[in-house]
Parts: structure tokens; C-alpha cells; sequence
């Protein structure tokens, strides 16, 4: 029988666990969950989103407070055309956040960042550059570019020392979108190490339309792998959303996948970054409450629960402090809802229905983005007598993708640990 197991990923000259953690923002696939995917062979994701906000939450520091008190005049307008991020700054909450989770790794995996180009930050180009920079001057294993189409990405790093030497890959959901990235890079002739496909049942934004329901993983892998079949290229493809069992990943590994990435599953983890409160609420959702929302300020449709507190809010737009999907002339979708929305008697906004701000909501942990099968996470642990749900190791549920047969979640022991300990690869 076919298992995770007996197939590796051979990447950049390396192999590696064919287990990818995918990055999950804001500061949900944190440095000790990736450490762990590193330590067990595979490949772990950190998130780039907000980095400015996650490296002061981590390390103290005040990019956040400084970026809003330059921008106090704008607090009480709807006018941020003046709202910008320094790109200096950028780049030192990166290199602070990287450097720092590379100084830690251990085992033979890698660890890669995510890279969401549809983050705007008042200045495509520029943030994006000091991101991208800062990250291979970090020492990051990989970057993964994700959320848009990347055209020029590549352009923007190509004189970087480790432009050749890093491995380079893109999240695309078409085989159409593909062909549009890989336009862009053969005009600095770098193509992608990897592919990753992400399928509609995944978490997080989405690369659909609201007629996401029509596709489905298995049949755009098997596009991408016929296409680059027909054009001789030998890029590894990594299918992404619902890959819910070591045997769901194991059945693509069989179909000529090279990896699978995987990120639901981990949300509940010890090692997850979400709060406790807010894992107990992923284990025991059902599937009524799983909806695509259109409320992202990116545009993306977006999966969550419905019990996300994002969703009937009114908080004034946080650009001075955050700002992340501004475009450069200082507008935001969410800018313009507000602005759209009537006041009460007593002057207060009434709810913000049709979008949300994301810098606030994603900074509070306020959208419960998840993948399709959030509901089966009940299935693959215990729940003590008080109704709560016991959450896994990362360890665990690593292991249980790499080992798994026939659809089988093993269930932790007793104790939350995995029964019998596998050696490390
Ligand atoms: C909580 C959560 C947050 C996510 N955040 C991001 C993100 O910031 N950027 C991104 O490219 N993908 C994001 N994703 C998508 C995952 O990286 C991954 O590709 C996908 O969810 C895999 O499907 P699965 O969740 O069904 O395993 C997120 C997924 C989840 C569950």
C-alpha cells in the first residue's frame, strides 16, 4: 500500500518528508510549528503577513506605535493617500522575524516564508522588494509567493546574490495562472524549484470566484502535471486544500505529486499560534457553520466560520498603524464600506457588512479562516470530560500524514502524545 512514506521530495538538490506546512497568517504558522515540520524532515512555512506587528508582538519592538504616530493627521479622515510604510523598516521587522527562527532550526527539513503579493502596503513594488530582500538576507530556506500572480516578483530580486540559490516557488490554482507566472520568469530566466496547487477547499484566501464549487484539486494537478509534461519541465508539484488524511495525501503522491501542503490539520496543534479558545472553537465546528466570505479587503473570497467576531463589526480602519492592503494611492475596499455605511442616532457606525478590515480583525485573531474539513477536526482527537477537545502535537499529526493507512487518524494517547515515538528522519 502506498503511504506518505515512501516517497520523498527531492527539491533544490535536497529530499526532504513530502510534508509541506503551508504558511498561515497572521501569526498562526509561528517559528514553533515550523520548527517542528523542519525537525521531522519536511518543510514548514512562516507567514510574512504583518511582520511589522508580529515582530513587535515576539521581540518587543515598536514598529507599529512608530509607523501610526507619523501618521496621527490622517487618524479621523478617510483620506490615506499619505499613509506609507517605511521600507527600511520593513525590512528590519523581516530580517528580525527571519534571522530568528533560521538561528533555531534543527533537522534535516527546510524553512520557507510566505509571501502574499495582494498585501499592498501603500507601495507594491517597494514593500514587496524589502520583504523578498529581507528574507534571503535572513537565510530562508525557501519563499513561497502567494496570493496573486506575480508577474514581476522575480524582476524585483533578481540581482539578489541568493536569487539563484534559494528555492523559489509560487501558490497558483490554474493552469492559466501558471502560464502568466511563468511569462514573468523566463524574462529573468528563473524558473519556480516547485509548484504548489491549491484546490478550493483550502484555508485562508481562495483563488476562485464565487463558483469555486465547479473545480476541484485532483483534476488541476493532474492540468499542471499534463502541461508541464508537454513542455518537458521537471518542476515538482505540491496539491494544496482538503488533503485531509495521510491517505488523501498518499493517493496524490501516487499520481505523480511531489509533496503535499497541508494546514487545517495543524491549526489545533500545541505549537499553532492561534489562541486556545479559538482552537477549541476549530475542533468543534460543524459544517453548516464554513462559509467563503467576500468580505476581504485583498478581494479574495476568504473561508471561515461563521462565528469569526469579523464579521459584524464596525472598527474604524486601522491604517495608520497597520495599512497592509492599501493601494498606493491610499485606497482600501474597506475604506470604501465604511465610509459607505450609515451612522446611528448617537453618530456610531452601524455594522460593516460587506467587508472587514483585515489588519485589525487578522491582528486580534478575530477571522477563523480554515480549511473546508475544519469539521473533521473533532475526528482526530479526544475530548475530556469537561467537553473540551485535547490538542495535538504537532508531532502527531505530522506523523499521522507520514505513517497512515487506509484513512486512519490515529488518535493520541492518554496523555496527548503520540502511542509509539518514530524516530526522526
Ligand atoms: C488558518 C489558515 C491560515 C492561512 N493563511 C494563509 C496565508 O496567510 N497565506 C497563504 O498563502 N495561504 C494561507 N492558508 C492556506 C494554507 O497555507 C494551505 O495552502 C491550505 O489551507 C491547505 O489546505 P488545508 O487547510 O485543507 O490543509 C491558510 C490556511 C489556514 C487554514
Amino acid at each position: 500500500m502506498n503511504i506518505v512514506d515512501d516517497h520523498r521530495l527531492l527539491l533544490s538538490g535536497r529530499e526532504y518528508v513530502p510534508i509541506v506546512i503551508g504558511g498561515m497568517g497572521v501569526n498562526i504558522s509561528v517559528d514553533r510549528l515550523v520548527l517542528e515540520a523542519c525537525r521531522l524532515g519536511g518543510i514548514g512555512h512562516i507567514s510574512d503577513a504583518m511582520g511589522g506587528h508580529v515582530a513587535d508582538q515576539k521581540f518587543g519592538t515598536k514598529f507599529t506605535k512608530i509607523k501610526a504616530a507619523r501618521h496621527r493627521a490622517s487618524r479621523d479622515s478617510l483620506d490615506k493617500s499619505a499613509v506609507k510604510f517605511d521600507p527600511q523598516e520593513i525590512y528590519q521587522a523581516q530580517l528580525l522575524l527571519v534571522e530568528d527562527v533560521m538561528g533555531r532550526k534543527t533537522g534535516d527539513g527546510a524553512i520557507f516564508i510566505n509571501i502574499m503579493e495582494k498585501l499592498t502596503m501603500g507601495a507594491s513594488a517597494d514593500t514587496l522588494r524589502a520583504r523578498v530582500t529581507a528574507a534571503l538576507d535572513g537565510g530562508i530556506d525557501g519563499i513561497t509567493l502567494s496570493a496573486g500572480l506575480h508577474t514581476n516578483t522575480l524582476k524585483l530580486i533578481a540581482d539578489h546574490p541568493r536569487f539563484r540559490d534559494a528555492s523559489i516557488g509560487i501558490i497558483v490554482s490554474s493552469v492559466r495562472a501558471l502560464k502568466i507566472f511563468l511569462r514573468g520568469a523566463a524574462r529573468v530566466d528563473r524558473l519556480p524549484d516547485y509548484v504548489i496547487v491549491e484546490g478550493p477547499l483550502a484555508g485562508g484566501h481562495l483563488g476562485f470566484g464565487e463558483d469555486w464549487r465547479e473545480y476541484d484539486l485532483a483534476t488541476i494537478v493532474s492540468d499542471v502535471l499534463r502541461y508541464f509534461e508537454s513542455e518537458s519541465l521537471a518542476i515538482p508539484v505540491i496539491p494544496a486544500g482538503g488533503i485531509f488524511t495521510g491517505t488523501d495525501a498518499a493517493e496524490f503522491l501516487g499520481r505523480g505529486a511531489a509533496a503535499v501542503q497541508l494546514a487545517t490539520r495543524f491549526t489545533v496543534t500545541r505549537e499553532s499560534g492561534l489562541p486556545d479558545k479559538v482552537k477549541q472553537i476549530y475542533f468543534g465546528a460543524d459544517e453548516d457553520d464554513v462559509i467563503v466570505s467576500s468580505m476581504s479587503a485583498t478581494g479574495y473570497p476568504l473561508r471561515m466560520l461563521t462565528s469569526s467576531p469579523c464579521r459584524h463589526s464596525n472598527v474604524k480602519p486601522q491604517c495608520e498603524p497597520f495599512g497592509y492592503t492599501l493601494s498606493k494611492t491610499g485606497t482600501c475596499l474597506y475604506l470604501d464600506a465604511y465610509d459607505a455605511v450609515p451612522v446611528d442616532e448617537r453618530g456610531q457606525k452601524l455594522e460593516v457588512r460587506d467587508k472587514m478590515c483585515l489588519c485589525y480583525h487578522f491582528s486580534k485573531y478575530n477571522c477563523y479562516t480554515c480549511g473546508h474539513y475544519v469539521y473533521r477536526l473533532k475526528d482526530t482527537t479526544r475530548r475530556a470530560a469537561d467537553g473540551s477537545y485535547e490538542l495535538l502535537s504537532a508531532e502527531h499529526v505530522f506523523r499521522d500524514y507520514q505513517f497512515s493507512r487506509d484513512h486512519e487518524i490515529r488518535l493520541p494517547d492518554a496523555a496527548g502524545e503520540p502511542a509509539e515515538k518514530v524516530p526522526a528522519v
